[in-house]
């Protein structure tokens, strides 16, 4: 069989469970079976596939058939202007997340050795982007998931940042060190009970710690403006991801822990999605 059939075949096996780019899926995991760069496997459609290498490829149809991620299954994400090493015990980057990164970049423009937190790394996506996009900024990261911090560490190494970068494994409700000029945060914020009715992608494959923001969705965000409120220093700024219903509470929250919101951007779906905020005043 050739590559063109092999496609074609698994391209409908995809039409038929209502997969979304189901073409361009096939190709993904294609390159993935023949480790050869996407461009190349359509340049040589009309090549013959050898028995390891279909195989191989329809393993990784049938998962897809089951709703497992490309990213997962191939391994990688891009985000911002690099590439990550994921597998399914984080959460696969998001474009929407990208906004943190404009938003820092935006803020700090011509300032140097900010030393940065994020709370909830993940795969590291937002610390590492932003270590590499400014060299003089030192970051600490803390992740409740040791699976996160090893991927995070990992990461770190292939976009050689770890020089300027701290990881600890620990809940939010537990961290204590240090003072910091700015911290972000893309914490889990869908409301417990809204879990289920995510796409099956997302429910069946990532990890819950990572989406569940408890019963108000709020949780985790109070937690961050709290522990945030007390690691920052003055002027310091507070960046964080929100879904988009959330932004009167969370200021609310933000401006009772002594907060001003100077900004809210919205996402590309034209949705308040990040909360920009600087600590003016220390609560008691
Ligand atoms: C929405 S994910 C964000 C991951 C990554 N920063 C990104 O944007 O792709 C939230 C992260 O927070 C971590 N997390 C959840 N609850 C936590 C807690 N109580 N303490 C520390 N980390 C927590 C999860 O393990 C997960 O990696």
């Amino acid at each position: 069989m050739n590559i063109n059939t092999a496609i074609q075949n698994a391209f409908l096996d995809l039409k038929r469970k209502n997969i979304k780019s189901a073409l361009l899926d096939c190709e993904i995991l294609m390159s993935q079976a023949l480790n050869q760069h996407r461009s190349k496997v359509i340049l040589n459609l009309d090549r013959q596939l050898n028995n390891k290498d279909y195989k191989v490829f329809r393993k990784l149809i049938t998962s897809r058939l089951k709703n497992k991620p490309i990213a997962y299954l191939i391994g990688k994400k891009s985000f911002w202007k690099y590439e990550f090493e994921i597998n399914d015990k984080v959460l696969i980057p998001r474009p929407d997340t990208e906004l943190i990164i404009e938003q820092v970049l935006d803020v700090y423009k011509n300032k140097h050795n900010i030393n940065f937190l994020e709370i909830g790394v993940g795969s590291g996506c937002i610390i590492l982007s932003i270590l590499k996009e400014k060299k003089s900024f030192f970051g600490k990261g803390v992740d409740l998931s040791k699976d996160s911090i090893k991927i995070c560490k990992k990461n770190a190494i292939n976009l050689n940042v770890s020089n300027r970068l701290k990881l600890f494994k620990s809940d939010i409700d537990n961290f204590n060190l240090g003072k910091y000029d700015l911290i972000i945060s893309n914490p889990p914020y869908i409301k417990k009970f809204d879990l289920k009715n995510l796409d099956k992608d997302v429910f069946n494959y990532e990890p819950k710690l990572a989406l569940d923001g408890g019963l108000d969705g709020l949780s985790e965000i109070r937690k961050v403006v709290r522990l945030s409120s007390e690691l920052i220093k003055l002027n310091g700024k507070l960046i964080i991801e929100i879904a988009h219903d959330q932004k009167e509470m969370v200021k609310k929250m933000l401006n009772d822990n002594g907060f001003y919101v100077n900004k809210v951007a919205k996402d590309l779906a034209n949705k308040n999605r990040c909360i920009v905020s600087t600590k003016i005043k220390f609560i008691n």
